[in-house]
Protein backbone atom coordinates (compact mmCIF):
# COMPACT_ATOMS: atom_id res chain seq x y z
CA UNK A 1 0.00 0.00 0.00
CA UNK A 2 3.14 2.40 0.93
CA UNK A 3 4.45 1.96 -2.69
CA UNK A 4 0.66 3.94 -3.84
CA UNK A 5 1.12 7.02 -1.47
CA UNK A 6 3.19 9.52 -3.35
CA UNK A 7 6.95 9.06 -2.39
CA UNK A 8 7.90 12.71 -0.22
CA UNK A 9 4.53 11.98 1.89
CA UNK A 10 5.52 8.42 2.23
CA UNK A 11 8.82 9.50 3.90
CA UNK A 12 7.11 12.26 5.97
CA UNK A 13 9.07 13.09 9.21
CA UNK A 14 7.89 14.34 12.71
CA UNK A 15 9.33 17.82 12.72
CA UNK A 16 10.54 18.86 16.75
CA UNK A 17 8.95 21.98 18.00
CA UNK A 18 9.13 23.46 21.57
CA UNK A 19 5.89 24.36 23.36
CA UNK A 20 4.50 20.81 24.42
CA UNK A 21 3.52 22.08 27.63
CA UNK A 22 0.17 21.03 27.08
CA UNK A 23 1.13 17.38 26.42
CA UNK A 24 3.53 18.01 29.58
CA UNK A 25 0.55 19.10 31.29
CA UNK A 26 -1.65 16.62 30.43
CA UNK A 27 0.43 13.81 31.45
CA UNK A 28 1.27 15.12 34.85
CA UNK A 29 0.07 15.56 37.80
CA UNK A 30 2.32 18.18 39.79
CA UNK A 31 2.16 21.71 39.65
CA UNK A 32 1.55 23.21 35.74
CA UNK A 33 5.35 23.40 34.21
CA UNK A 34 7.02 27.11 33.30
CA UNK A 35 7.14 26.99 29.88
CA UNK A 36 10.55 28.54 28.08
CA UNK A 37 10.23 26.03 25.00
CA UNK A 38 8.01 28.21 23.07
CA UNK A 39 9.06 31.93 22.32
CA UNK A 40 5.78 33.45 23.29
CA UNK A 41 5.32 37.39 23.80
CA UNK A 42 5.93 37.92 27.83
CA UNK A 43 2.67 40.04 28.19
CA UNK A 44 0.98 37.19 26.86
CA UNK A 45 -2.16 38.26 24.51
CA UNK A 46 -4.07 41.72 24.46
CA UNK A 47 -7.75 41.03 25.90
CA UNK A 48 -10.00 39.11 23.54
CA UNK A 49 -13.05 38.06 24.81
CA UNK A 50 -15.34 39.47 23.37
CA UNK A 51 -14.24 39.24 19.93
CA UNK A 52 -14.71 35.39 20.61
CA UNK A 53 -17.83 36.00 22.38
CA UNK A 54 -19.37 38.03 19.57
CA UNK A 55 -18.34 35.69 16.53
CA UNK A 56 -19.62 32.92 18.51
CA UNK A 57 -22.66 34.28 17.93
CA UNK A 58 -22.37 33.67 14.51
CA UNK A 59 -20.68 30.39 14.76
CA UNK A 60 -23.19 28.30 12.44
CA UNK A 61 -22.07 30.22 9.46
CA UNK A 62 -18.93 29.31 7.30
CA UNK A 63 -16.41 31.88 7.62
CA UNK A 64 -16.29 34.51 4.05
CA UNK A 65 -13.16 32.89 2.72
CA UNK A 66 -12.24 36.28 1.22
CA UNK A 67 -11.26 37.37 4.79
CA UNK A 68 -11.81 41.00 3.59
CA UNK A 69 -11.33 42.53 7.25
CA UNK A 70 -8.37 40.59 8.16
CA UNK A 71 -6.65 41.41 4.69
CA UNK A 72 -7.48 44.91 5.48
CA UNK A 73 -5.76 44.64 8.86
CA UNK A 74 -2.77 42.95 7.89
CA UNK A 75 -2.55 45.53 4.86
CA UNK A 76 -2.90 48.31 6.87
CA UNK A 77 -0.53 47.01 9.70
CA UNK A 78 2.38 46.48 6.91
CA UNK A 79 1.59 49.51 4.14
CA UNK A 80 0.66 47.50 1.74
CA UNK A 81 -2.64 46.92 0.06
CA UNK A 82 -5.04 43.93 0.87
CA UNK A 83 -4.56 42.66 -2.93
CA UNK A 84 -0.75 41.84 -1.61
CA UNK A 85 -2.13 39.72 1.40
CA UNK A 86 -2.37 35.64 1.66
CA UNK A 87 -3.66 34.90 4.99
CA UNK A 88 -2.80 31.64 6.81
CA UNK A 89 -3.79 29.18 9.31
CA UNK A 90 -0.75 30.26 11.20
CA UNK A 91 2.57 30.86 8.97
CA UNK A 92 2.97 27.55 9.04
CA UNK A 93 0.41 27.14 6.42
CA UNK A 94 2.35 29.54 4.81
CA UNK A 95 5.39 27.68 4.73
CA UNK A 96 3.79 24.58 2.94
CA UNK A 97 1.76 26.81 0.18
CA UNK A 98 5.30 28.22 -0.46
CA UNK A 99 7.08 25.13 -0.51
CA UNK A 100 4.19 23.50 -2.51
CA UNK A 101 4.20 26.36 -4.82
CA UNK A 102 7.64 26.51 -5.99
CA UNK A 103 9.12 23.33 -5.21
CA UNK A 104 8.47 19.11 -6.41
CA UNK A 105 9.72 17.35 -9.08
CA UNK A 106 13.21 17.25 -6.84
CA UNK A 107 13.47 20.93 -7.09
CA UNK A 108 16.03 22.55 -5.10
CA UNK A 109 15.25 25.03 -1.80
CA UNK A 110 18.36 26.36 -0.02
CA UNK A 111 17.82 26.48 3.87
CA UNK A 112 20.26 28.02 6.04
CA UNK A 113 20.90 25.85 9.16
CA UNK A 114 20.54 26.22 11.97
CA UNK A 115 16.80 27.40 11.54
CA UNK A 116 13.25 26.94 11.95
CA UNK A 117 13.13 22.97 11.14
CA UNK A 118 9.57 23.10 9.17
CA UNK A 119 11.52 24.84 5.92
CA UNK A 120 13.35 21.74 5.21
CA UNK A 121 10.43 19.70 6.06
CA UNK A 122 7.77 21.71 4.38
CA UNK A 123 10.28 21.78 1.16
CA UNK A 124 10.37 18.11 1.13
CA UNK A 125 6.91 16.90 2.01
CA UNK A 126 6.45 19.35 -1.69
CA UNK A 127 9.52 16.73 -3.40
CA UNK A 128 11.85 19.54 -3.27
CA UNK A 129 15.56 18.73 -2.44
CA UNK A 130 17.17 20.84 0.20
CA UNK A 131 20.47 22.00 0.36
CA UNK A 132 21.91 23.34 3.92
CA UNK A 133 23.96 26.77 3.48
CA UNK A 134 26.13 27.64 6.24
CA UNK A 135 25.61 30.92 8.39
CA UNK A 136 28.43 32.90 8.77
CA UNK A 137 30.03 34.89 12.04
CA UNK A 138 27.86 37.82 10.66
CA UNK A 139 25.01 35.54 10.83
CA UNK A 140 24.16 36.18 7.18
CA UNK A 141 23.82 32.66 5.27
CA UNK A 142 26.23 32.10 2.53
CA UNK A 143 24.18 31.98 -0.72
CA UNK A 144 26.22 31.79 -3.57
CA UNK A 145 25.44 32.80 -6.88
CA UNK A 146 25.41 29.56 -7.96
CA UNK A 147 23.33 28.30 -5.17
CA UNK A 148 20.82 30.83 -6.08
CA UNK A 149 20.93 29.85 -10.18
CA UNK A 150 19.97 26.41 -9.09
CA UNK A 151 17.98 26.97 -6.42
CA UNK A 152 13.81 27.26 -7.17
CA UNK A 153 13.59 28.54 -3.42
CA UNK A 154 14.98 30.15 -0.87
CA UNK A 155 14.31 30.72 3.11
CA UNK A 156 15.67 33.15 5.63
CA UNK A 157 14.01 33.65 9.21
CA UNK A 158 14.53 37.23 10.54
CA UNK A 159 14.90 37.47 13.36
CA UNK A 160 16.96 33.92 13.08
CA UNK A 161 14.69 30.77 14.95
CA UNK A 162 16.72 29.77 17.16
CA UNK A 163 20.16 31.77 17.14
CA UNK A 164 18.20 35.16 17.65
CA UNK A 165 20.21 37.23 15.00
CA UNK A 166 18.53 40.20 13.41
CA UNK A 167 19.67 40.86 10.04
CA UNK A 168 19.33 44.38 9.08
CA UNK A 169 16.99 45.27 6.14
CA UNK A 170 19.86 46.08 4.07
CA UNK A 171 20.98 42.54 4.25
CA UNK A 172 17.77 40.89 3.35
CA UNK A 173 16.69 43.99 0.67
CA UNK A 174 20.31 42.82 -0.86
CA UNK A 175 18.95 39.22 -0.97
CA UNK A 176 16.12 39.73 -2.56
CA UNK A 177 17.91 41.42 -5.21
CA UNK A 178 19.99 38.67 -6.03
CA UNK A 179 16.83 36.42 -5.98
CA UNK A 180 15.38 38.79 -8.42
CA UNK A 181 18.22 38.34 -10.92
CA UNK A 182 18.54 34.71 -10.45
CA UNK A 183 14.74 34.07 -10.82
CA UNK A 184 14.65 32.19 -6.92
CA UNK A 185 11.64 32.19 -4.96
CA UNK A 186 12.51 33.83 -1.54
CA UNK A 187 10.51 33.44 1.69
CA UNK A 188 11.61 35.93 4.19
CA UNK A 189 9.91 34.43 7.90
CA UNK A 190 9.74 37.15 10.31
CA UNK A 191 7.47 35.74 12.74
CA UNK A 192 9.84 37.34 15.27
CA UNK A 193 10.07 40.98 13.86
CA UNK A 194 7.23 42.54 15.78
CA UNK A 195 9.07 41.64 19.25
CA UNK A 196 12.76 42.56 17.51
CA UNK A 197 13.08 45.31 15.27
CA UNK A 198 9.97 45.79 13.06
CA UNK A 199 11.50 48.61 11.06
CA UNK A 200 14.32 45.77 9.70
CA UNK A 201 11.00 44.43 7.84
CA UNK A 202 11.33 43.96 4.09
CA UNK A 203 7.64 43.40 3.90
CA UNK A 204 7.02 46.68 2.08
CA UNK A 205 8.92 45.83 -0.94
CA UNK A 206 7.41 42.27 -2.06
CA UNK A 207 4.39 44.32 -3.58
CA UNK A 208 6.83 45.59 -6.56
CA UNK A 209 8.90 42.09 -6.07
CA UNK A 210 8.56 39.59 -8.37
CA UNK A 211 10.25 36.94 -6.40
CA UNK A 212 9.43 37.66 -2.84
CA UNK A 213 7.34 36.29 -0.05
CA UNK A 214 7.57 38.01 3.11
CA UNK A 215 5.54 36.02 6.34
CA UNK A 216 4.41 37.14 9.54
CA UNK A 217 2.88 35.62 12.62
CA UNK A 218 0.15 36.64 14.95
CA UNK A 219 1.03 33.98 16.82
CA UNK A 220 4.19 34.75 18.90
CA UNK A 221 3.86 38.84 18.90
CA UNK A 222 0.22 38.81 20.23
CA UNK A 223 0.84 35.85 22.50
CA UNK A 224 -1.82 33.77 20.39
CA UNK A 225 -0.70 30.13 19.59
CA UNK A 226 -4.13 28.46 19.80
CA UNK A 227 -5.67 30.83 17.56
CA UNK A 228 -3.30 30.21 14.49
CA UNK A 229 -3.11 33.14 12.51
CA UNK A 230 -0.58 34.60 9.93
CA UNK A 231 -0.17 36.46 6.54
CA UNK A 232 1.85 36.68 3.78
CA UNK A 233 3.01 40.01 1.81
CA UNK A 234 3.61 39.01 -2.22
CA UNK A 235 3.27 40.81 -5.35
CA UNK A 236 -1.02 40.82 -6.60
CA UNK A 237 -0.24 37.98 -9.12
CA UNK A 238 1.04 35.52 -6.55
CA UNK A 239 -0.61 36.38 -3.85
CA UNK A 240 -3.38 35.36 -5.73
CA UNK A 241 -2.28 32.34 -6.76
CA UNK A 242 -1.55 31.38 -3.42
CA UNK A 243 -4.57 32.73 -2.19
CA UNK A 244 -6.66 30.41 -4.60
CA UNK A 245 -4.62 27.50 -3.69
CA UNK A 246 -5.14 27.53 -0.23
CA UNK A 247 -7.31 25.47 1.80
CA UNK A 248 -10.76 27.24 1.48
CA UNK A 249 -11.47 29.02 5.28
CA UNK A 250 -8.35 27.70 6.14
CA UNK A 251 -9.01 30.61 9.29
CA UNK A 252 -11.94 30.26 11.49
CA UNK A 253 -13.68 32.99 11.88
CA UNK A 254 -12.89 33.42 15.65
CA UNK A 255 -9.39 33.81 14.73
CA UNK A 256 -9.93 35.68 11.93
CA UNK A 257 -11.95 38.26 13.71
CA UNK A 258 -9.67 38.32 16.39
CA UNK A 259 -6.26 38.92 14.07
CA UNK A 260 -8.59 42.12 12.59
CA UNK A 261 -8.42 43.38 16.01
CA UNK A 262 -5.09 42.71 16.95
CA UNK A 263 -3.67 44.24 13.62
CA UNK A 264 -5.92 47.00 14.35
CA UNK A 265 -5.38 47.88 17.87
CA UNK A 266 -2.14 46.10 19.04
CA UNK A 267 0.50 48.60 18.05
CA UNK A 268 0.99 50.07 21.87
CA UNK A 269 0.99 46.61 22.84
CA UNK A 270 3.80 45.29 20.92
CA UNK A 271 5.54 48.43 22.09
CA UNK A 272 5.58 47.80 25.39
CA UNK A 273 6.11 44.13 24.53
CA UNK A 274 9.65 45.26 22.85
CA UNK A 275 10.17 47.00 26.23
CA UNK A 276 10.12 44.43 28.71
CA UNK A 277 11.66 42.03 26.32
CA UNK A 278 14.68 44.25 26.20
CA UNK A 279 14.94 44.67 30.07
CA UNK A 280 14.52 40.69 30.69
CA UNK A 281 17.47 39.88 27.65
CA UNK A 282 19.46 41.91 29.83
CA UNK A 283 18.40 40.39 33.39
CA UNK A 284 18.38 37.06 31.49
CA UNK A 285 21.96 37.40 29.82
CA UNK A 286 23.56 38.32 32.53
CA UNK A 287 22.01 35.46 34.96
CA UNK A 288 22.85 32.94 32.98
CA UNK A 289 26.50 33.88 32.47
CA UNK A 290 27.01 34.24 36.20
CA UNK A 291 25.51 30.36 36.33
CA UNK A 292 28.78 29.79 34.01
CA UNK A 293 26.66 29.31 30.63
CA UNK A 294 27.53 30.93 27.41
CA UNK A 295 24.50 32.69 26.52
CA UNK A 296 24.78 34.11 22.60
CA UNK A 297 23.97 38.02 21.69
CA UNK A 298 19.89 38.28 21.17
CA UNK A 299 17.63 40.99 20.15
CA UNK A 300 14.39 39.09 20.52
CA UNK A 301 12.47 37.33 22.76
CA UNK A 302 14.11 34.17 23.28
CA UNK A 303 18.17 33.16 23.55
CA UNK A 304 19.88 30.33 22.39
CA UNK A 305 22.54 29.31 25.39
CA UNK A 306 26.05 27.51 25.25
CA UNK A 307 25.90 24.48 27.85
CA UNK A 308 28.68 23.22 27.24
CA UNK A 309 31.10 24.68 29.88
CA UNK A 310 28.33 23.31 32.62
CA UNK A 311 29.40 19.43 31.97
CA UNK A 312 25.72 18.27 30.83
CA UNK A 313 24.32 17.51 27.43
CA UNK A 314 21.53 19.33 26.31
CA UNK A 315 18.89 16.76 26.42
CA UNK A 316 20.17 15.93 29.64
CA UNK A 317 19.70 19.22 31.24
CA UNK A 318 16.58 19.29 29.57
CA UNK A 319 15.35 16.47 31.57
CA UNK A 320 16.56 18.14 34.43
CA UNK A 321 14.67 21.12 34.01
CA UNK A 322 11.48 19.18 33.44
CA UNK A 323 12.04 17.37 36.87
CA UNK A 324 11.91 20.94 38.12
CA UNK A 325 8.65 21.81 36.12
CA UNK A 326 10.34 23.98 33.73
CA UNK A 327 10.34 23.35 29.65
CA UNK A 328 13.47 24.20 28.12
CA UNK A 329 14.16 24.01 24.81
CA UNK A 330 17.06 21.01 23.47
CA UNK A 331 18.32 22.38 20.45
CA UNK A 332 19.70 19.37 19.05
CA UNK A 333 17.22 19.06 16.09
CA UNK A 334 18.79 22.31 14.70
CA UNK A 335 21.87 20.24 14.19
CA UNK A 336 23.72 22.12 16.82
CA UNK A 337 24.67 18.81 18.75
CA UNK A 338 24.03 18.37 22.34
CA UNK A 339 25.62 21.63 23.43
CA UNK A 340 22.96 24.26 22.68
CA UNK A 341 19.38 24.70 24.59
CA UNK A 342 16.67 27.65 23.38
CA UNK A 343 15.36 29.54 26.42
CA UNK A 344 12.19 32.05 25.78
CA UNK A 345 12.21 35.56 27.54
CA UNK A 346 9.76 35.27 29.76
CA UNK A 347 8.46 37.87 32.91
CA UNK A 348 10.79 38.95 35.52
CA UNK A 349 9.21 36.58 38.24
CA UNK A 350 8.92 33.64 36.14
CA UNK A 351 12.77 34.38 34.76
CA UNK A 352 13.96 34.26 38.13
CA UNK A 353 12.13 31.29 38.10
CA UNK A 354 13.95 29.92 35.59
CA UNK A 355 17.19 30.72 36.92
CA UNK A 356 17.03 29.34 40.57
CA UNK A 357 15.55 26.17 38.53
CA UNK A 358 19.05 25.81 35.95
CA UNK A 359 21.23 26.70 39.28
CA UNK A 360 19.41 23.70 41.05
CA UNK A 361 19.58 21.23 37.67
CA UNK A 362 23.33 22.10 37.12
CA UNK A 363 24.52 21.66 41.37
CA UNK A 364 23.25 17.96 40.93
CA UNK A 365 25.63 17.02 38.49
CA UNK A 366 25.86 13.36 39.51
C1 LIG B 1 10.54 31.08 12.78
C2 LIG B 1 9.16 30.53 12.83
N1 LIG B 1 8.35 30.71 11.79
C3 LIG B 1 7.11 30.22 11.78
C4 LIG B 1 6.62 29.52 12.86
C5 LIG B 1 5.23 28.98 12.78
O1 LIG B 1 4.40 29.74 13.57
P1 LIG B 1 2.83 29.81 13.38
O2 LIG B 1 2.41 28.74 12.46
O3 LIG B 1 2.27 29.66 14.73
O4 LIG B 1 2.55 31.17 12.79
C6 LIG B 1 7.43 29.31 13.97
C7 LIG B 1 6.94 28.53 15.12
O5 LIG B 1 7.63 28.20 16.03
C8 LIG B 1 8.75 29.83 13.96
O6 LIG B 1 9.57 29.65 14.98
Amino acid sequence: MIDRIKRSFASARVCPHGGKFREVESNSVGPTPLDFSANINPLGSPPLEFVVLQELERIGYYPDNRYVEFRQAAARFVYVSPGNIVPGNGSSELIRLFAEMTLGDGGLALIPQPTFGEYENQSLLAGGRVRRIDIGPDGMPRFSDSDLDEAKAAFICNPNNPTGVLLPYEEIASLAERCEDSETFLLVDEAFIELSDPDQSVAGLAPKAEYLFVMRSLTKSFGVPGLRLGFGVANPVVAEIMDRARIPWSLGSIAAAAGSYLLGEGEDFLKRSRTVIKEELEYLISALKSLGLRPLESTVNFILVDVASSGLASDDLASRMMAEGVLIRDCQSFGLGRSYIRLAVRNRNENEQLISALERALKCRG
